[in-house]
């Protein structure tokens, strides 16, 4: 396993986004999360396809895309042309989970399933044999700067387990309220991707963020 810093866009200046695509790549970033949200899932709306693909011209750093969308089978085959290599959908939005999954890898894309605070582990049991990435929500969907849920890691922790035991190269992916403060945490209990927004935005430079929080999650491992 290796640390990876995955920086979510939600909190860039919007007036700049390919600039700060370019610069968190300069960064050291591992890929760039794109938080999608359509107002209905929940009561908020960001990116079109149109803008991350305009982003993609720009940079060369993996894309992933967080869909928080109602039916987002509908929408995730332009997130796919737009350039986004993985895509997550959270288990919910889909009437039929198991046909996406399968139609998300036949696009060519990664599969991430995310999990929600109150969403249980079991929804991903019986597919971990598709999965590329499981990302437990240490925050509801919707906005940046929310608190970050601790009692989220035990069930980061059962997920490290479910992933270990099935043999299978899944990354363990957290997000929301991941900081300085928290990525230690999240780190000791099984994490190995984290997606940091408002706290990166709070460092002096995005380089220096991303290393002080790729140094926390190593230094947490070795304890
Ligand atoms: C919630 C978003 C946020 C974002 C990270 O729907 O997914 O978690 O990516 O935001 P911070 O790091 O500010 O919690």
């Amino acid at each position: 396993m290796t640390v990876q810093i995955v920086p979510s866009v939600l909190t860039a200046d919007f007036t700049r986004l390919g600039e700060e695509c370019r610069a968190l790549e300069e960064a050291g970033a591992d890929r760039i999360q794109w938080d999608v949200m359509d107002g209905q899932f929940i009561p908020n709306i960001t990116f079109g396809p149109d803008v991350i693909a305009a982003c993609r011209r720009v940079c060369d750093v993996p894309f992933e895309v967080h869909l928080m969308c109602e039916r987002p089978e509908e929408l995730l085959p332009r997130y796919v042309e737009a350039g986004c290599e993985i895509v997550i959908v959270h288990p919910e939005t889909l009437r039929e989970p198991h046909y996406t999954y399968r139609t998300i890898r036949s696009l060519g894309a990664k599969l991430g399933i995310a999990l929600s605070p109150a969403t249980p582990l079991a929804f991903v049991e019986h597919v971990l044999d598709l999965t590329d990435l499981l990302l437990v929500m240490t925050v509801s969907p919707g906005f940046g700067g929310q608190a970050y849920i601790a009692s989220m890691e035990p069930k980061i922790t059962a997920a490290r387990a479910l992933i270990d035991e099935s043999g299978y190269d899944i990354d363990l992916e957290v997000d929301g309220g991941i900081g300085p403060e928290t990525i230690a945490g999240a780190a000791a209990a099984g994490a190995d991707v984290f997606i940091s927004g408002s706290a990166l935005w709070k460092y002096p430079c995005y380089a220096e963020g991303v290393k002080d929080l790729r140094r926390r999650a190593e230094e947490a491992w070795r304890r």
